[in-house]
């Protein structure tokens, strides 16, 4: 369910008009519909519950990198989700989002000794390991404070998933995880570090994965590895999925149905114990979100009708970094039997790539006129910067009709006054 609809000719989000939004927060914004977070968050737990059963141990931790603002993170925690940090910044904020340490999975391929310290304080309740020298120092670090660290290594499966190279992971190219090959040896070497308790297994091959043959594959590899860890005397009690599923982001095409990947969990796992742990981010909260932008003016060039619109890569890179696609549609829904023409909607940065949509089919868009950018709710506010000395995008959420700033507008004069200019 999207909580972003017409009503009446104007897009609304949970009831609230964005025309209205519009008036008191100008452009660029990001909104954010708390329905479709929740719904979202339920769709994939109803899933893995219909197929594993309500008591079979899991859980769902969300990977916070997709959105860390605290007010998402707290309206999932508030639904029973753990979370999956990658730094102590994102540590920080989901301890203040409400989640205990039992409910949290420490990720990241570059854990300085720094963090692992914060996340050894905070009881987190597995530290994902990629590497051993990393397990050496937090081994250290841990049997400094009378303590052992939950840990499951990052197996590293030699498995292209498919989809931009940039964000696939589990390929043998990649800085991530721990060769397949050399998993039971690194678990061997684990078992006798006096800081160390082993727990579990982890693997997470890439994000915006819409096949499932990837993980099948992947999920077959983590099977192999678990009967030979427990062959060996292993106390393997998580399994940690990863996230990765994929979504539409209005293109013609579907990805696998969240019920397929739920059935493909219960035929590998379904029979063992352990917990099973899940990384989702981008499904929870792409499509909870959408970026609220202005044209600023028209301007055709050779062959190219551009939209010039307020918001740029500074504030959604994705289309920049990964060339992804975003559908962009107008807030003002268009006429059926209005002509339809091919924009380029783009910022105003000055960088040729500063592209946020190649080509949106929309009616003849006057200067002034609102769009809204789709699927945003996932690595969009996360990734916005000041670039070109702009504000930093502002966040608001929507709650039955409640329109709340969650992240206010960070003014340049903000930023600058951090600056100085030396004698
Ligand atoms: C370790 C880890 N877990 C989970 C995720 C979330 O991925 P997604 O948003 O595709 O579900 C990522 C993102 O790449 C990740 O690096």
């Amino acid at each position: 369910m999207n909580g972003f609809f017409y009503k009446d000719g104007v897009l609304h989000v949970d009831d609230v008009s964005l025309l209205d939004i519009e008036k008191q927060f100008t452009t660029p914004v990001y909104i954010y519909s708390k329905l479709s977070l929740s719904n979202n968050y339920k769709a994939l737990e109803e899933a893995l519950e219909n197929k594993l059963g309500k008591g079979h141990p899991k859980l769902i931790a969300y990977s916070v990198k997709a959105n860390s603002n605290i007010a998402v993170i707290n309206v999932l925690k508030k639904l029973g989700s753990g979370a999956d940090v990658v730094s102590s910044g994102e540590l920080k904020r989901v301890i203040k989002a409400g989640i205990n340490g039992e409910k949290i999975v420490f990720s990241g391929v570059g854990k300085t000794k720094k963090e692992l310290s914060f996340a050894l304080d905070s009881d987190v309740m597995q530290f994902n390991i990629e590497s051993i020298s990393e397990l050496e120092i937090l081994s250290e670090i841990a049997s400094s404070k009378n303590k052992k660290a939950p840990i499951a290594f990052r197996i590293n499966p030699d498995i292209d998933a498919g989809g931009h190279e940039k964000i696939s992971t589990g390929g043998s190219n990649t800085k991530f995880g721990i060769p397949y090959k050399q998993a039971v040896n690194v678990y061997e070497y684990a078992k006798n570090l006096p800081g160390i308790k082993v727990v579990g297994i982890d693997i997470h091959i890439g994000s915006q994965i819409t096949d499932l043959e990837p993980f099948k594959l992947a999920f077959n590899k983590v099977l192999i590895l678990y009967q030979k860890l427990i062959e060996n005397g292993h106390n393997i009690i998580n399994l940690d999925l990863g996230g990765g599923i994929g979504i539409s982001y209005g293109e013609n095409f579907t990805p696998f149905d969240i019920n397929d990947y739920a059935d493909l969990i219960k035929e590998k796992f379904g029979s063992l114990e352990c917990k099973l742990i899940f990384e989702p981010g981008r499904y929870i909260t792409a499509n909870a979100g959408i970026l609220l932008t202005k044209v600023i003016r028209n301007k055709e060039s050779y062959n190219n009708n551009f939209l010039i619109v307020d918001a740029a890569m500074n504030d959604i890179l994705r289309p920049a970094l990964y060339d992804a696609y975003h559908e962009v549609i107008t807030v003002v829904e268009k006429k059926k039997e209005q002509e339809v023409i091919d924009y380029q909607v783009v910022g105003p940065i000055c960088e040729t790539g500063d592209i946020i949509c190649r080509k949106a089919s929309l009616s003849n868009i006057k200067d002034g006129d609102l769009l809204a950018v789709k699927y945003a709710g996932a690595y969009g506010a996360v990734m916005s910067s000041y670039y070109n000395s702009r504000d930093l995008v502002p966040e608001i959420m929507i709650n039955n009709k409640k329109i709340n700033i969650i992240r206010k507008r960070i003014l340049i004069e903000d930023l600058i006054s951090y600056e100085n200019i030396p004698d």
